[in-house]
């Protein structure tokens, strides 16, 4: 009976292994793997800035979603002039818009939209203060000229409706 000098399916079996492990570790030893090996790093990488920019952008989502929550905070405790509890709300404003400026800085070519973040901070830095020093009718009116740079960077920055904001 005639014999195959090898089993072939052993022979397939060491073809399909010959780009295996070895080659992906040594990959100069193999330009065509070396260049398929480049372009799995080169995807990963774009994948990876695309992860960290979709994140960034629903982590500023979830600060916006915040803004009116700690607002309306704000509003009840100066009324209710529990110092306190609206130190506490200023101060979350205060850090959401230190947040919202750096991702404005980072982002580039929006001078007014890091404006109308460093502004915010200052209106709640002001409110933080009037209320230490038990001023609430101040508070109450700076809290209105924190809520003017609301409008002024959703006019210019702002785009889509109700449900599917998003950033211009
Ligand atoms: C520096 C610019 C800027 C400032 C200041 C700003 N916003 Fe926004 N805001 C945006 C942008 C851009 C969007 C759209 C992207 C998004 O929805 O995340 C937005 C979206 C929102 C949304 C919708 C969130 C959503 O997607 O459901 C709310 C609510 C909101 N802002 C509230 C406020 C309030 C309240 C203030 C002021 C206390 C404020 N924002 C100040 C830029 C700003």
């Amino acid at each position: 009976m005639y014999e195959l000098p090898y089993d072939s399916t052993d022979h397939h079996r060491r073809a399909c292994r010959s780009e295996g492990l070895a080659d992906i570790l040594r990959p100069r030893d193999n330009p065509e793997v070396f260049m398929r090996t480049m372009s799995v790093v080169a995807v990963m990488a774009a994948l990876l800035v695309a992860g960290a920019l979709a994140q960034s952008e629903s982590d500023y989502q979830g600060w916006m979603k915040s803004n009116p929550v700690n607002l309306g905070s704000l509003n009840k405790n100066i009324a209710a002039k529990d110092g306190a509890a609206a130190t506490a709300d200023a101060q979350k404003l205060e850090a959401t818009f230190k947040q919202v400026e750096d991702f404005w800085k980072k982002r580039g070519g929006a001078e007014d939209a890091v404006n109308f973040a460093t502004k915010a901070q200052t209106a709640a830095a002001a409110i933080a203060k009037d209320i230490s020093a038990g001023n609430f009718d101040q508070a109450a009116a700076d809290v209105k000229s924190l809520q003017s740079n609301c409008g002024g960077c959703h006019m210019a920055h702002r785009e889509g409706s109700q449900g599917s904001f998003k950033i211009k």
